[in-house]
């Protein structure tokens, strides 16, 4: 109810009555009172003028799942929303929603992490309400060498997403990266559930750098605040973000990868270029040339050997 009263009072721009609130969602005044002092407990402010009726000043900067549910248009994915004010990592929640048979498109997400964890066990900087941050369950019908190729279908969504929610360019470095001129403003986590021969479910988690000011990132890293010199309406881009991870999954579930790679392949700066990754314990130097189908990466080297790698940490040689 409280997301309907939402939407109602989000479409008038002026006070609008209680009764006609009332009326038209089928409730009482006073169960309308009791919702809409839930809500500005919740961070909505709205005010009550007598005779006048309520009206919706701002909403809250948080990533409400009452929010995100609204027009969000998927049929799966983000349907079913469990929302942290502050967690672990929400990797570790996802993997245990993910044994309990949580459907796919489950989101787990949360506006800070105490231990948010990236790949090769580095850690991820979570400040509280900045980021983005959270994990989807898939159940793709996959072999675990397969499963590369989910971190890069949510590499090219989150750049596709990006583009139509922030209006700006964003480039994925092999295999995990999100970038915007060469600084790093989000990366992927792709953890398995699964026996030899079989993925029983994939938690892809994502953690992006939105509202986090200068002096709160790394270096060499960047946030769509700094980049564009405004706040970004989160609750959008996590919206976007999910609507095309669900049409590019459909894409994957009916097609392959093919048609998934060739999108990879325009938002990619890694092929061409001469890189140095560090691989199972090996190093290995030469130029990407290209990416295999289950999401490889294939580096020639000095002597003309073509290799394939992946996993590893990638950096490119100036
Ligand atoms: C990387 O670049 O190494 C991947 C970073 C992935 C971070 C996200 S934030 C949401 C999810 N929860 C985590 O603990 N990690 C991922």
């Amino acid at each position: 109810m409280q997301n309907k009263i939402l939407d109602f009072l989000k479409r008038k721009p002026d006070y609008v009555s209680g009764d006609q609130v009332s009326h038209r969602l089928g409730i009482s005044r006073q169960a309308l009172w009791k919702h809409i002092q839930e809500l500005k407990d919740t961070g909505y402010d709205i005010v009550a003028v007598p005779h006048l009726g309520y009206r919706l000043l701002s909403c809250p900067d948080r990533l409400l799942p009452g929010e995100i549910s609204q027009h969000l248009n998927t049929r799966f994915m983000g349907r079913k929303i469990y929302y942290f004010d502050q967690v672990s990592s929400t990797m570790d929640m996802a993997m245990g929603l993910g044994l309990k048979c949580a459907p796919e498109g489950t989101l787990v997400l949360a506006e800070g992490q105490a231990k948010g964890r990236g790949r090769l066990g580095r850690a991820w900087f979570s400040p509280k309400y900045k980021g983005l941050y959270f994990s989807v369950i898939l159940r793709p019908k996959i072999l675990p060498s397969q499963a590369s190729i989910l971190t890069l279908f949510s590499a090219v969504s989150i750049c596709e997403a990006i583009k139509e929610a922030v209006g700006e360019d964003a480039q994925i470095k092999w295999p995990n990266d999100i970038l915007i001129h060469h600084r790093k403003l989000g990366g992927i986590l792709t953890e398995l559930n699964a026996e030899m021969d079989e993925v029983r479910f994939v938690v892809v988690g994502i953690g992006l750098n939105v509202n986090n000011d200068k002096k709160t990132l790394c270096s060499g890293a960047v946030s769509l605040k700094e980049k564009k010199k405004e706040n970004i309406n989160r609750v959008e881009l996590l919206k976007e973000i999910l609507r095309k991870m669900e049409a590019n999954y459909l894409v994957f579930k009916a097609q392959g990868g093919a048609p998934i790679l060739e999108k990879w392949r325009d938002y990619n700066i890694t092929l061409g270029k001469r890189i140095k990754v560090f691989s199972h314990r090996r190093l290995i130097e030469g130029v990407a040339v290209d990416i295999d189908r289950d999401g490889g990466l294939l580096v020639r080297n000095d002597s003309g050997l073509t290799q394939k790698v992946t996993a590893g940490d990638l950096s490119h040689c100036r």
